[in-house]
């Protein structure tokens, strides 16, 4: 039962979830109306509107970016190097204690 920590920037509302059974860390945030996290390409790299920022990261977690992952922050709101799609993050074992941050659309 990982759970992920969601912090909406806007409003300062922290969503506590369990990411069992989701496919990536885009579909938890969708699948609990989780504000400004739309998915709206579904994970193909091509909207940005999942983008949030890594505030804390388990030991041995995340999957490295991909370049078009890296292409596509380019064109975000205020990407910096913590700036992360969402929809490139996997679920696994070791994603419990992650904390992530929400911006702004
Ligand atoms: S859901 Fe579109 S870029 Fe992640």
């Amino acid at each position: 039962m990982p759970e992920v920590t969601f912090t909406v920037e806007e409003t300062g509302t922290e969503f506590v979830l369990d990411a069992t059974g989701h496919a990536t860390l885009m579909h938890v945030a969708v699948e609990n109306d989780v504000p400004n996290i739309e998915g709206e390409c579904g994970g193909d790299m091509s909207c940005g509107t999942c983008h949030v920022y890594v505030e804390r990261m388990p030991v041995g977690y995340l999957a490295p970016q991909s370049s078009d992952e890296i292409d596509m922050l380019e064109v975000v709101n205020e990407p910096t190097d913590a700036s992360r799609l969402a929809c490139q993050l996997p679920v696994n074992e070791s994603v419990g204690g992650l904390r992530l941050r929400v911006p702004k659309l």
